[in-house]
């Protein structure tokens, strides 16, 4: 079998290929991450907690160094993510007196936050997702009920996007989503990007984060996803794609590592989407996995405490997995 080949290469006519670093992972997966792929995108490091975590405090460095690891190595750089209900100080939300901040505050909170972290890496991040999980699941009512939508309003996502086109006019703006593939959120999603787009707001592409398994969601949904979003005339990129070992419902805790028949059904799921991806190679501009290998990924815990998910293409020696092979031989 052919292990010459590249990620980054296989797929070098049809998009970039990303992974999720942090500050443990662009030492520990070093070569790997040069070897296989062109985009990082930081998996902590730049969300509002990290790099802004009390009124007026700034802290860059861990930011700055995935930054100057990209570009050292020529990669691109996604940021990720200025506007989001998770990993946001409680002080954003909050008046001197521990009540909540006002519309005006909240905003010039935003604009501040917003102006200086995109404005810092103007010229090197080409593409932020400005606004993350911003409506509810398949079932609940329309947007969710943060405290930006509760403290500033419903506007509060395309001032988001109207602060990030003044802090950098090139870099291309997303609105990043999960369950983007289920039908119910997807037309959420497409009614919420339509509407920006309808008020001429600066949004320029919708971001499929992509966390899938064995059996959610299906090949079908996917395609029809990709299809309604793209008629909306953005660019689309695959921004966090992980494809857990585990059915949806398995809810097991007891595997030591996979078995041959659920990384044969991994690799039969990851051969899938790879080809459809391709198909659609000329909106679909980034696939961007959330970690490198099995060795470090957010699934180590999440959504079931105390098991592996084994969801990345490099195993937990950062070999390639029968996965890896599948895609780069498609
Ligand atoms: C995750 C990180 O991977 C974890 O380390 C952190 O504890 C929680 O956030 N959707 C997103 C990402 O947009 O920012 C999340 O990243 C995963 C789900």
């Amino acid at each position: 079998f052919e292990t010459n080949v590249s990620l980054a290469e296989a797929f070098q006519n049809d998009f970039a290929i990303g992974a999720a670093v942090n500050g443990r992972t662009i030492v520990s997966q070093r070569d790997l991450l040069k070897r296989h792929y062109n985009s990082l995108t930081a998996e902590n490091e730049m969300k509002f907690e990290s790099v802004h975590p009390a009124d007026g405090v700034y802290t860059f460095e861990e930011a700055d160094r995935i930054a100057a690891f990209a570009s050292e190595n020529g990669m691109k750089l996604r940021g990720h993510t200025l506007v989001w209900h998770n990993q946001t100080p409680n002080w954003v939300f909050q008046d001197e007196r521990g009540g909540s901040a006002d519309r005006q505050t909240l905003l010039a909170r935003m604009k501040d936050h917003i102006d200086t972290v995109v404005g810092r890496y103007r010229g090197s991040i080409y593409c932020w997702d400005v606004v993350n999980e911003a409506v509810t699941d398949e079932g609940e009512e329309w947007l969710r009920p943060t405290r930006w939508l509760q403290g500033i309003g419903g506007d509060y996502i395309a001032q988001a996007f109207w602060f990030a086109h003044v802090a950098d006019p090139e870099a291309l703006l997303f609105y990043n989503d999960y369950n983007e593939s289920h039908p119910g959120k997807r037309e959420k999603i497409y009614r919420l990007v339509k509407s920006l787009l309808e008020q001429g707001v600066p949004l320029h592409g919708i971001g499929l984060q992509a966390h899938w398994n064995l059996t959610d969601p299906t090949l079908d949904d996917i395609r029809a996803a990709i299809e309604r979003y793209a008629s909306l005339g953005v660019k689309l990129q695959i921004t966090e794609m992980d494809v857990s070992v585990f059915e949806f419902e398995d809810r097991r805790t007891d595997l030591t590592a996979p078995t041959a028949d659920m990384l044969r059904r991994q690799e039969e799921r990851y051969g899938q989407f790879f080809r459809l991806f391709r198909e659609y190679r000329d909106v679909l501009t980034s696939v961007t996995f959330w970690g490198a290998a099995d060795d470090h990924t957010w699934l180590d815990h999440f959504p079931v405490r105390g098991r592996k998910n084994w969801p990345l293409l490099f195993d937990t020696e950062q070999r390639p997995k029968g996965a890896f092979r599948e895609v780069v031989s498609l």
